[in-house]
């Protein structure tokens, strides 16, 4: 087969990284990729929201399946372009897609079909915002409708902080269209975890559990970022917690898209809440989460390619997937400056020292080849990815490698995995 990877984060080089194991595959193209995917793949000079470009290379290459990485050529209609054209294409078509890109149309989802969430309401106007924010009191949660690169959700301190935030929202300063509306909702407190399944439109497989890292500082401090690291098995989902969200979350959420008139096909990533073992559902995303990615597939035992071409082709029932027992911890090494304004070029060294670490696998994210040399290119750079008979052992042979690699300014998590630690 050959294979098409749209996207060049470490999602999709952990995609790439996966699929290049399948027995049924003998090319793999990326498009753009990054220096990563470039080792296992043959890079194409398109970029992910291309999509005619994509459909002309896939179309006259004769691409066997095509797997779509990220939100935006999903949300462009990526999947009803290639399904037009009679080539197999794994991921949501853009009427399902909006369960990522409006969270007005997720949140509204979430009401009509009884799936747990925090209290809402959708404005375009701020005098009604400002009474809603008066009445339901800070903290609250501010979020532009649209697609905002994981930075649309503010938590305001304070009723005042959330008005203002609205009132640039919705003034188009911050987020363009993406903020012509916003979801103001409920502030709630637990502990977060990444709940992904494959759905055909009716039959679901849970993946393993996973939890991310949002905040740029140990201690979930400082500025939300698109995660600073994840790991898996996550241990706030306990058996009753994955049941609850199969039942109340996914199942719900799968049947109302389909009852919309929306079948949803692919991966669709819940981001909850637990608290006292209860489950709130805080957001949709229409893909496979990054970094949560990273740690999922480097656990996955079974071949990934014949799952993706069973979603493609719109029927998973019976299939399963296999585990490997142990856990596996993402670090992802950062620019200085990100979440904000970040520095780019600087030369990365101890790559070549981590790839000797047993259990070890370095994606690139935000890289690039200059003269030869790998230097930074993104925000984030790196993930660095470790297997380990527990999340300790996982823990410290990803910190292990983290030590070898360095550059001026990087940045990084100390705590990755610690949540799972002692409970
Ligand atoms: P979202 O993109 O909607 O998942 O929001 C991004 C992040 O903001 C989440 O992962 C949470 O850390 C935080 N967040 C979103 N909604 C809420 C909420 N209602 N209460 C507390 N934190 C939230
Ligand atoms: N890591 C969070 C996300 O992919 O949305």
């Amino acid at each position: 087969m050959k294979i098409l990877v749209v996207g060049g984060g470490g999602r999709e080089h952990a995609l790439v990284w996966k699929i290049a194991q399948s027995p049924l595959v003998k090319k793999i193209y990326c498009a753009p990729g990054n220096p990563g995917t470039e080792l296992l793949a043959e890079n194409l000079p398109i970029r992910a929201d291309e999509v005619s470009k994509l459909l002309e290379f896939a179309w006259e290459e004769r691409i066997d399946l095509t797997v779509v990485g990220p939100e935006q050529p999903l949300s462009l209609g990526i999947v009803d372009i290639f399904q037009n054209h009679d080539l197999k294409v794994f991921g949501p078509k853009q009427e399902a897609a909006i369960i990522e890109g409006s969270k007005a149309f997720s949140k509204d989802l979430m009401a009509k079909y009884d799936i747990p969430t925090a209290a809402y309401g959708v404005f375009s106007e701020i005098e009604a915002a400002e009474a809603f924010i008066e009445r339901t009191g800070a903290p609250i949660v501010v979020k532009a409708d649209g697609l905002a690169a994981g930075k649309g959700v503010i938590i305001a301190q304070t009723c005042q902080e959330a008005v203002d935030t609205v009132r640039d929202m919705l003034s188009g300063n911050s987020f363009g269209s993406a903020g012509s509306r916003v979801v103001i909702e409920e502030f709630l407190t637990g502990e977060e975890a990444s709940f992904l399944a494959i759905t055909d439109g009716s039959n679901i497989i849970p993946l393993a559990s996973a939890q991310d890292h949002k905040a740029i500082f140990d201690g979930d401090k400082g500025p939300n970022t698109g995660g600073m690291g994840a790991y898996s098995p996550a241990p706030v989902v306990t058996e009753a917690i994955h049941e609850i969200a199969m039942r109340d979350v996914l199942r719900r959420a799968v049947d109302g898209m389909a009852a919309e008139g929306r079948p949803y096909r692919g991966v669709l990533y819940a981001g909850l809440m637990v608290k006292d073992g209860q489950v709130k559902t805080l957001e949709f995303n229409a893909r496979f989460g990054d970094p949560e990615c990273q740690p999922l597939l480097m656990r996955m035992k079974s071949d990934i390619v014949p799952l993706l071409l069973a979603v493609a082709n719109g029927d998973v029932s019976g299939m399963e997937i296999q585990w490997h027992d142990k856990a596996a911890v993402c670090v992802v090494m950062a620019s200085e400056g990100y979440p904000g304004d970040y520095r780019k070029g600087d030369a990365i060294s101890g790559l070549e020292d981590a790839a000797k670490l047993e259990d070890v696998y370095v994606f690139h994210a935000g890289t690039s080849i200059k003269n030869g040399a790998c230097v930074t290119n993104g925000g984030r750079v790196l993930g660095v990815t470790a297997l380990g008979d527990s999340v300790q052992g996982a823990i410290d042979q990803a910190y292990q490698a983290v030590a070898t690699i360095s550059w001026a300014g990087a940045q990084f998590r100390t705590d990755i995995g610690r949540k799972a630690i002692g409970r």
